[in-house]
């Protein structure tokens, strides 16, 4: 059965639902945050910035998001006394983020697994962006995988967050060459520059709606 269902409302025709507000989760650097904040800026993404919750006190991108007067929270998972199991946790960011109303949950560089609390809450609602070509290289340190099997073309995707690591219908992808005199600090940069202009294109086409979802398959209505 085609589903296209994104947050609480599953069922409406996305294309024409008003609500654009994104909820940003980071846990580092915060460069995929700052190119959907100069994104919105430039009126290339249609989007409201909702919030920005960071898993971590000392990650870059909350000043980023500071800077950009987009309203920000801490949720510290190392606080065992506020959140005694990953439930817990999910719990407490999902009640966040619907009292702010997000209709997209966009991860950029949260470092964290999610659990079914999370999944459930947000159905076809929760977006990554991997600096691969999945389903080549999932997991952490993509670009050293990618450089270290040799490959000649990687790449960044964006795609829906479900219980498989990394392994949700793909929205969008870009690819990437890998040259003969590349470090991994090389690729990865070039991967990163490229992730800056996908992923508010994938933001967009995912607010805009006109898609459904068959299988594994992200396809236009
Ligand atoms: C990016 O490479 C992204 O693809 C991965 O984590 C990194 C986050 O970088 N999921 P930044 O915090 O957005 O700079």
């Amino acid at each position: 059965m085609p589903t296209e269902n994104m947050g609480s409302d599953p069922g409406t025709v996305r294309g024409s639902d008003p609500n654009r507000r994104l909820g940003v989760l980071i846990s580092g650097r915060g460069s995929n945050l700052q190119a959907i904040i100069d994104a919105i800026a430039a009126k290339r993404l249609n989007a409201e910035l909702a919030v920005v919750i960071s898993n971590r006190p000392d990650a870059a991108g909350l000043k980023r998001a500071r800077d950009a007067r987009v309203d920000t929270l801490v949720l510290d998972h190392t606080d065992k006394a506020r959140f005694a199991t990953r439930e817990d946790y999910d719990r407490h960011l999902v009640r966040e983020l619907n009292q702010r109303n997000v209709r997209l949950v966009c991860l950029a560089g949260f470092m964290r697994l999610l659990t079914n609390v999370f999944l459930d809450a947000y159905p076809n609602a929760i977006v990554n962006i991997h600096p691969s070509l999945l389903p080549s290289f999932p997991g952490t340190n993509a670009q050293y995988q990618a450089w270290e099997h040799g490959v000649k073309w990687t790449g960044a995707t964006v795609h829906l967050v479900t219980a498989e690591l990394d392994g949700g219908p793909i929205v969008m992808q870009e690819p990437v060459p890998v040259k003969d005199g590349d470090d991994v600090d090389t690729l990865a940069a070039r991967i990163l520059e490229r992730e800056h202009y996908l992923y508010p294109l994938a933001i967009q086409l995912l607010l805009n709606g006109g898609w459904r979802i068959e299988g594994r398959r992200f396809l236009a209505i």
